[in-house]
């Protein structure tokens, strides 16, 4: 593992030789934290970039070294609409990914619905949820091609709180390959805003493959600025940056 520093800023990257290495070291931080608070309140993030990270979180839970039975969950994102028991949708994901093999109680998952009747009473009920944690212990996050975070997407603006967004074209392409064909992803999605994740005590930002190295690079190198939304977490006080040398290519 080596690590990058920026000329003048207060945080660096690591950078991994593999998925494997990386996805324990998330691992660690997030298992020495919760053996230290049961009542730990762990953010998530959906993607194919954690999935090596909750890989090694079911294993620390299979061999006893971690209990979820008094963790909660809130999780980053949701597509809108769409039925939550549907294969795509990010609740079946985050169970066939974590959820099923965890001591998790339902009741402690914490997601906003694809299939509310009104999107941006949900978007409200959500950010109720989310206020009422005064922020996560830990949030774990990927970053979009197009440096989303959550389903932040570039923009005018950073928007604080949990909100209804328009996925733009290149997510809407980067997310077909969980499809039958493009057609099929919907457009727009529920999101926790800038607020919910840099409320966070901690980010965990996972960043795998050359497909995000220009995403990763504006992210760290440029100034902060809602065209790259990533790019807030340079204001964030303890944000992790873990990446493959695919993803620190630009750096
Ligand atoms: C998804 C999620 C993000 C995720 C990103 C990258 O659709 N909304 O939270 O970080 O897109 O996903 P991946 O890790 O598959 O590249």
């Amino acid at each position: 593992m080596r690590e990058i520093f920026f000329e003048s800023k207060h945080y660096s990257a690591l950078v991994f030789e593999n998925e494997g290495d990386l996805a324990r070291y998330a691992a660690r931080i997030v298992v020495e934290q919760m053996k230290n608070k049961p009542e730990f309140l762990l953010g998530l993030a959906t993607g194919s970039s954690p999935i090596p990270f909750y890989k090694e979180l079911i294993r620390e839970y299979q061999a006893g070294n971690i209990s979820f039975a008094k963790v909660n969950t809130y999780n980053l994102d949701e597509y809108y609409p769409i039925d939550p028991t549907s294969p795509q949708s990010f609740l079946v994901f985050m169970r066939e990914n974590l959820f099923d093999h965890i001591d998790l109680p339902e009741k402690a998952i914490h997601i906003p619905r694809g299939d509310a009747p009104d999107a941006e009473e949900e978007a409200r009920r959500y950010q109720r949820e989310l206020n009422r944690t005064g922020g996560t212990d830990i949030q774990i996050l990927g970053i979009g091609s197009d440096g989303h975070i959550g389903f932040n997407e570039p923009g005018d603006a950073f928007i604080y709180d949990t909100h209804v967004t328009e996925l733009t074209r290149r997510t809407i392409e980067d997310n077909s390959r969980f499809f039958e064909d493009v057609s099929q992803v919907p457009t727009h999605a529920l999101t926790m805003g800038i607020g919910g994740i840099m409320n966070a005590r901690t980010c965990i930002l996972i960043a795998t493959g050359k497909n995000k190295a220009q995403a990763v690079h504006d992210a760290l190198k440029c100034d902060p600025a809602p065209a790259c939304q990533a790019s807030v977490l340079q204001f964030h006080r303890n944000t992790v940056f873990l990446l493959d040398e695919g993803a620190a290519s630009l750096l």
